[in-house]
């Protein structure tokens, strides 16, 4: 339990007696401070000196993870340790962007290496024979969209690296579907071509029923268009742990994807499931998201804590969530491409943390998880960034920032630039009464009076800035997996398994009692409330 450590009563003892100093203070005191709290990595710049921390914060959240002994299971994981104990699997994202010609990686004794490399390689060679308009549709015509049909991790990783490489994309347009809300999926049809589109059904499980419906509509809509069923195999491919279910699917073995079991949904990127990532950008793109996680992956395997940059950013999230009793955290990508990194972001974190027992099946000692959100910079300073800055509640901030972007429309950039920068300094400086009240110096008293408590911003509310020179596809490979990262260290300290979800598996359980519920003329068997939704449903469909 994180509680029994020494550690744990010293932050405890830390907190009481510095909840109250302002950074504006330890700022003022120490002009360096950004110089001992910032990191840099292949171009990418982690600031994280406007939190309310010290150095002697960070030596004991340090001698925190030491005392967990996060470092020996950094090494389980990495060692294909069999550390998701929920479900008896190793957790092994990392060895998928690892080189070739790396180490072995055993599982069960045989090494993993071979087998990764053999499925990158077919998943690889299919996205560029569509690019190039080698693999053609059953009529000969060339491929020109890609329909990424899946839900949750088997759709969240793609979509984001896919929109957010828009500036690398080659010449087939990707699509995502994922919705069980008929809505997504006719209107992704409406404007395609059956004889140039090619449907991915990406699925681990492949039992999702969100997805098996969205396949089965395309199926249909592919079939009612009059097309030979021979050319199935040239319009749908899968990729699935469960590859015997995909091919009774009717997809030809060649044209199934191995993901393998060891590999979580949310963390499965950089298995086949980024198969709509490489139709987008191309290999030589792909590989470079690869190698950008792999060099974040290096660092976090190979870099003490108090410089390692996923490890302080889980030790400081510990700190507020823990400590500081905040109140969720907010991830901001001043990025309009970079717009779906707080839905990733969300399922990484609130799936994997989301959780009240402990790994043995005990009850956490502590405050697990966090409420995490987000929305693409400027546009979320004109939402909900008011009740970041005046607020009662403690919403640490993530701002993300390109140096650059392919654009260059006026000075637009620059001032996108400008405002993430703002938002930091106001968050972290406030303003005091002193401040508003000279702000209103040329207003009557009276107006002064009134208005200067509500001129004034309390300040001292952390944020961790993560610039990087552009979005290339290494630049998004260490961050991604910088957050991976950080949510499994999350995890440790909270004696949390991070890579299962079983609370997801109610719902979906008493939605297959309800939905046979939804056609039948005889009265409904739940509760009241639940019985009066049910009912409202059949007179609708009456009506
Ligand atoms: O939402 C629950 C979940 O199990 C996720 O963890 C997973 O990413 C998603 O469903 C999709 O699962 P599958 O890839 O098996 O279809």
């Amino acid at each position: 339990m994180p509680t029994s450590t020494a550690a744990w009563q010293a932050l405890t003892a830390h907190y009481q007696a510095t909840a109250n100093i302002h950074m504006r203070e330890l700022f003022a005191a120490d002009p360096q401070r950004f110089d001992t709290m910032h990191e840099t990595l292949h171009g990418l710049l982690f600031d994280y000196s406007k939190n309310r921390i010290s150095e002697e914060t960070l030596t004991l959240l340090c001698n925190l993870a030491e005392e967990i002994g996060l470092g020996s299971q950094m090494q389980a994981m990495k060692n294909g340790a069999k550390i998701n104990t929920g479900e008896n699997r190793a957790a092994l994202h990392t060895a998928l962007r690892l080189p070739e010609n790396a180490e072995p990686v055993l599982v069960d004794g045989e090494n993993i290496l071979p087998k990764i490399h053999l499925e990158l390689d077919r998943a690889l060679a299919f996205a560029e024979s569509i690019i190039n308009g080698v693999h053609t549709g059953t009529t000969g015509k060339r491929i020109t969209d890609f329909v990424h049909i899946g839900i949750g991790g088997s759709d969240l990783g793609p979509q984001v690296c896919v929109q957010s490489l828009k500036a690398y994309r080659k010449n087939v347009a990707v699509h995502f579907v994922s919705n069980a809300d008929d809505a997504e999926i006719a209107r992704t049809l409406a404007v395609l071509d059956p004889e140039t589109t090619v449907f991915c059904i990406a699925s681990k499980s492949f039992g999702t029923p969100e997805t098996l419906l969205n396949a089965h509509a395309a199926r249909n809509w592919y079939r009612d268009a009059g097309l030979p069923e021979s050319g199935i195999s040239r319009h749908f491919c899968a990729i699935s742990s469960n590859v015997d279910t995909a091919r009774n699917f009717g997809i030809p073995a060649d044209r199934v994807f191995a993901m393998f079991d060891w590999v979580g949904g949310r963390y499965s990127v950089w298995s086949a499931i980024g198969l709509p990532v490489m139709v987008a950008v191309g290999e030589t793109r792909f590989r470079e998201l690869l190698r950008g996680a792999h060099a974040m992956d290096e660092h976090f395997f190979n870099t003490p804590f108090r410089r390692n940059i996923p490890v302080l950013m889980a030790l400081l999230h510990v700190w507020y969530n823990n400590f500081h009793l905040s109140d969720g955290h907010t991830v901001v990508p001043y990025s309009h491409d970079m717009r779906r990194f707080p839905s990733w972001l969300n399922q990484l974190d609130m799936e994997s943390c989301g959780k009240s027992r402990t790994a043995g099946g005990q009850p956490v000692a502590v405050s697990t998880g966090g409420i995490v959100f987000g929305e693409e910079g400027v546009n979320c300073q004109h939402a909900y960034f008011q009740l970041l800055h005046q607020g009662t509640r403690l919403i640490p901030c993530d701002f993300i920032v390109p140096m650059t972007t392919p654009h260059r429309v006026g000075h637009q950039h620059r001032f996108t630039v400008a405002n993430a920068f703002a938002q930091a300094e106001a968050l972290m400086r406030g303003k005091t009464q002193t401040e508003a009240e000279a702000e209103l110096a040329n207003q009557s008293e009276a107006e002064c009076t009134a208005l200067a408590p509500q001129k004034t911003f309390p300040g001292n509310r952390p944020s961790n800035s993560f610039l990087i020179d552009k979005i290339s596809p290494f630049n998004l490979g260490m961050l991604l997996a910088a957050y991976e990262h950080k949510i499994f260290v999350q995890g440790t300290i909270w004696n949390i398994n991070p890579f299962d979800q079983w609370g997801v598996e109610y719902g979906k359980m008493l939605a297959k009692t309800i939905e046979p519920e939804l056609n039948l003329g005889h009265e409904p068997k739940h509760d009241s409330s639940t019985n009066g939704l049910i009912r409202f449903y059949r007179d609708c469909q009456e009506r």
